[in-house]
């Protein structure tokens, strides 16, 4: 049966920082021509296109950044997920890994465990060699290139690290070209009892209130990117059924950060940054030079911010900006 049930991932967090990555991140590459071909760029879900345009290290800043808002939110859900495995855990995968700050998580949290983060993009298992790394637990991630839109990812990544024991898939169910398949290729590599989370955003950030910019100007870029089908899923609860797994937990993950919080700014000049390079031609003109301002440069005689970005913006000099957002995270077992 099904539990609903509320966590809040407030409160500040330390994590992460964006460090280049490593040239030499060991990937164990999954046999399929299509493993490297989508290494760069196409997106596609089956209810909605989100194509991480534009210049993929501003990309790779932003997972970061989200990573390091939602740390204290996903180390309660990991905690609740523990509490549904007895036996210890030794082997974790991590499906569409990004920038591999959730599966330096998932080694930290579970030290018994070896965790194949997988991805299509090389450039992100890099940054997952990096991210492990500097967590301390380089010795236990093993990226694993494969394409999930073509079957058998899962399978490469339990010949990595072994019959997984929890499979871990964050913000990437809604980007694969068939989700019921892939979901149906969990099912078949977890051991029996072991389990699947699944997070989703629950739609894009709102980071402007009203007064930033010109009237309504922070509700009509959240409109472009709904518009767009950026993060639309439907609730994956019949399609995790119908894969054969029981459903265990689905909770409500809401974030709000007041404008004390320092990552507030960042965060809110690297998602609208993401948003102008990848939606500006669809917004009107004034709205796009109203973002063009709030994403200027304040002050360039402070030089590139520690994150490696242009530098302080008018957004990040801002102290009345707030961050809310939410997500929703599904835990099942496989019978
Ligand atoms: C929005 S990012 C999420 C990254 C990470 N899980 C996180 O929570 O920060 C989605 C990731 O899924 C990967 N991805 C999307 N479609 C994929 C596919 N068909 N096969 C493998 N990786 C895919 C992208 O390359 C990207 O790194």
């Amino acid at each position: 049966m099904t539990h609903r049930d509320e966590t809040t991932g407030a409160g500040p967090t330390g994590a992460g920082t964006g460090r280049p990555p490593s040239a030499h991140a060991r990937a164990h590459v999954h046999g399929h021509a299509q493993a490297h071909a989508h290494a760069h760029g196409r997106s596609r879900g089956a209810v909605g296109e989100h194509r991480p345009a534009g210049d993929p290290e501003a990309h790779a800043r932003l997972l970061d950044l989200d990573a390091r808002l939602h740390a204290d939110g996903a180390a309660a859900l990991l905690d609740a997920v523990a509490a549904h495995l007895d036996a210890p855990v030794r082997a974790v995968v991590d499906l569409g890994a990004g920038t591999g700050r959730g599966a330096a998580a998932l080694a930290a949290r579970f030290p018994t465990a070896h965790v194949a983060a997988v991805d299509r993009d090389a450039a992100m298992l890099a940054r997952t060699a990096a991210s492990a790394a500097e967590a301390g637990v380089g010795d236990r991630v093993v990226p694993v290139a494969a394409d999930l839109d073509a079957p058998g990812g899962p399978a490469a990544a339990a010949a990595a690290v072994g019959t997984p024991d929890l499979v871990h898939v964050a913000l990437a169910l809604h980007e694969v070209a068939d989700p019921a398949r892939l979901l149906r290729e969990v099912h078949d590599v977890l051991r029996p009892g072991g389990l699947l989370v699944v997070v989703e955003p629950d739609g894009p950030p709102d980071v402007l209130p009203d007064g930033v910019g010109p009237a309504g100007l922070g509700a009509r870029l959240r409109a472009a990117t709904v518009d767009a089908g950026w993060a639309a899923h439907p609730d994956w609860h019949d399609a995790i059924v119908a894969a054969g797994l029981e459903p265990l937990d689905q909770r409500p993950w809401p974030l709000v950060r007041e404008p004390a919080d320092a990552l507030v700014g960042r965060y809110a000049h690297a998602w609208l940054g993401h948003v102008r390079d990848a939606l500006g031609d669809r917004l009107e003109d004034a709205d796009r030079a109203a973002l063009d301002h709030l994403l200027a440069v304040a002050d360039p005689s402070r030089g590139p911010a520690p994150d490696g970005s242009a530098g302080p913006s008018v957004l990040e000099h801002r102290d009345d900006l707030v961050l809310r957002t939410s997500r929703t995270a599904w835990t099942a077992r496989r019978p």
